[in-house]
């Protein structure tokens, strides 16, 4: 069947071509209700199936026969160590480790928070919750102690399960002291904090909370996966909003095994028993999505990548690992591509490896610009697919859906709708727009299996969030359009998201830390295009009258505030002073402005701008700081 037909299946009849694909994985109990709604009058798939997701992972390939195959390869340039686990090697550490989870006191329905490097632990512990129905959420490692407390108030985890330490380029991450910095600080406090030491771990406080991971797993037994409703949350995993505390986004069960199953052979293209490899980090959704559950459950051997793309040790890591671990399929973000290619103009590197395996490449995470696409689609040969989606939707929305059919790809656009999504580019009236025409992407309700079930203890955000501002519709809060051929562009986010080498932020949330600081009066942050990360937090801040401290103490304070409240992930690194910000007549500061005048050559100026002025006054100091275009 060709992508047309198939798209327009899954959009006429929903509950037969997710029945259909729900046949794909195994269940304990088959679903009979395929579609229904559930207490917030949401829809929910599949409600009287069960299965669990540890069990579709693991023990199903088993089963079937396939124990002595790679489940799991660590590569690690950061260590200098590489470390493979078979389906039942994976089996033994996991179920073992659900073992030690039970016997802490965990069980289904409980939370437990994970801050963890890109170790096989992350693995194991988040399919030892998934086995035990306990809820996991998995906060990135580079958040720093103020976020993981905001995290740990919001989800209430029994408990934490944690690394000594992780390592980025040139330096350590003492993941356990922050979390006990951030248990500190959070009014909720976990029982447990699970630690797992690795080698060379440096010196740490004990604290009467905490586990020793090797020595739980070594006194546990194996411990069999439980059976869960299909709409029972399989993970929380928090993402940016437009407000300054962070969307705790919730995921079933069954829906997302479905959804990720069929997304691994119709979109990715890869067969059971070859490798795919995320280039991401657990942290992240793609994490969840493709170095977790999605190979795993297609049977995949799955790389667990600790590095960079560049400097660990230089840009060739990607093709060494591509071809030493014969990958198949694989899937970045353009910034790292951006990166390797700033290192390596020509790919002389690619040119010294043998990529035969490889025969796709994906690129998601922010916008692919051209001269990425073109320089990757030359120097690797194969289809370069650029394809969009969110934490939200659990797995892409457009793509190019290469095991249904490779179709003709249009550089700039992420593709066409991913069958379940009916896409549409809507107007500010809630009415579709004309090909070609430019509006707010939303999703006609009901979304497919595995995308967002509701945000963690807070039903009203969802709905006002997502669901309110188009009825019927779900609203991505990315704009862009769609050609007469059908092919979606995204243009980018419509709110205060900023996404800084492919990292999700909330400007809403620097701006809390930045006028935190004494001496600001008011303040504006907001993303400024950057060659290398795609985006990058720029800070405007007017000064209180008086103030107590030098102007380059302040900013260098500012900088420092927020790495040390979001972290360094956060990446802000300029500040600058201004007398005034441009506001709307209603006092409204006008940030997409701000942005224009760095990034755009020929911006409208609003009609609401109160104050023409202070156009040419923003461009004398972008100029002098040689900011955005003034470079
Ligand atoms: N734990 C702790 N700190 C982390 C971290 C982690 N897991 N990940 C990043 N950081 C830190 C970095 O060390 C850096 O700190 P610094 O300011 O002291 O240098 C800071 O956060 C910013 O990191 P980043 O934006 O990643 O910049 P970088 O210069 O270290 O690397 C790239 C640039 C392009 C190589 C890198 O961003 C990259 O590989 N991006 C791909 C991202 C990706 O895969 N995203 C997932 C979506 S698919
Ligand atoms: P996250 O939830 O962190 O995965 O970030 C999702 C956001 O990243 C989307 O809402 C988009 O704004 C952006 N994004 C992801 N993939 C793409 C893409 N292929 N093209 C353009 N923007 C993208």
């Amino acid at each position: 069947m060709n992508y047309d037909s198939l798209y327009k299946q899954s959009l006429k009849s929903p509950e037969l071509f997710w029945e259909t694909q729900s046949n794909e994985i195994e269940w304990f109990k088959k679903p009979q209700e395929i579609l229904s709604k559930d207490s917030n009058d949401y829809y929910q798939w599949f409600k009287d199936g069960t299965t669990n997701l540890s069990y579709l992972c693991i023990d199903k390939h088993i089963n079937d026969g396939y124990g002595e195959q790679l489940a799991v390869v660590y590569d690690s340039p950061v260590t200098h160590k590489k470390e493979s686990f078979t389906f039942n090697q994976l089996y033994d550490e996991v179920s073992r480790l659900a073992g030690g989870l039970k016997s802490l006191g965990l069980e289904k329905g409980d939370t437990c928070l994970l801050y963890m490097p890109m170790i096989p632990q992350a693995v194991f512990a988040m399919l030892a919750c998934a086995r035990l129905g306990v809820i996991h959420s998995v906060v990135f490692g580079g958040f720093a102690p103020h976020e993981l407390a905001i995290r740990i108030n919001d989800c209430k985890p029994k408990a934490i399960i944690t690394a000594s330490h992780g390592i980025e380029i040139n330096r350590v991450i003492p993941y356990k002291p922050f979390v006990d910095i951030a248990i500190e600080k959070a009014d909720f406090k976990p029982e447990k904090v699970i630690l797992f030491k690795r080698e060379e771990a440096p010196v740490m406080d004990q604290k009467p909370y905490d586990v020793d991971y090797q020595q739980l797993v070594a006194d546990s037994k194996i411990t069999a996966a439980i059976e869960l409703p299909s709409t029972h949350p399989s993970y929380i995993l928090y993402t940016s909003g437009t407000t300054g505390t962070p969307k705790g986004i919730i995921r079933d069960t069954g829906g997302y095994a479905t959804a990720l199953k069929f997304s691994m052979k119709k979109i990715y293209g890869v067969d059971e028993g070859e490798t795919y490899w995320a280039a991401s980090d657990v942290g992240w959704v793609v994490g969840h999505s493709y170095i977790v559950y999605g190979p795993l459950i297609n049977r995949n051997t799955t790389i667990l990548f600790e590095g960079k793309p560049i400097k660990t040790p230089d840009a060739s890591t990607f093709w060494r690992v591509i071809s030493e671990h014969n990958v198949s399929v694989m899937f970045t973000a353009p910034t790292a591509i951006r990166a390797i290619k700033k290192e390596d103009p020509d790919g002389e590197y690619i040119k010294k490896y043998d990529l035969s395996s490889l025969k796709f490449q994906f690129l998601a995470g922010e916008r692919c610009d051209a001269a990425t696409l073109l320089w990757t689609k030359k120097h690797l040969g194969i289809p370069v697919i650029d394809h969009w989606w969110q934490t939200e939707s659990g797995w892409p929305m457009l793509a190019n859906m290469v095991g249904v059919e490779l179709l003709e790809s249009k550089v700039g656009s992420a593709g066409k709708p991913v069958c379940g999504y009916d896409i549409q580019i809507l107007n500010e009236n809630g009415l579709e727009t004309k090909p070609d025409e430019e509006g707010y992407i939303a999703i006609k309700l009901p979304l497919p299996p595995g995308t967002l079930k509701n945000i963690w203890g807070n039903t009203e955000r969802f709905k006002k969030g997502y669901l309110e501002r188009f009825p019927d519709f779900y609203f991505s809060g990315d704009g862009g359009y769609k050609d007469s051929d059908g092919y979606v562009f995204v243009t980018g986010r419509v709110d205060d998201i900023i996404n800084v080498a492919g990292h999700r932020l909330s400007t809403a949330e620097m701006e809390e830390v930045v006028s935190n600081h004494t001496d600001v009066a008011e303040c504006a942050v907001f993303g400024i295009h950057c060659d290398l990360k795609g985006q990058q937090p720029l800070g405007l801040i007017v000064l209180k009258s008086k103030t107590s401290n030098q102007l380059d103490q302040i900013q260098n304070q500012i900088v420092l505030n927020v790495r040390e409240e979001i972290g360094a992930v956060a990446s802000l690194r300029n500040v600058l002073v201004v007398n005034r910000l441009p506001k709307t007549r209603s006092g409204k500061i006008m940030r997409k402005l701000l942005r224009n005048i760095a990034d755009v050559d020929d911006f409208k100026v609003p009609s609401t701008l109160n104050d023409i002025q202070i156009i040419s006054e923003i461009q004398d100091i972008y100029k002098s700081h040689r900011i955005g275009k003034f470079q």
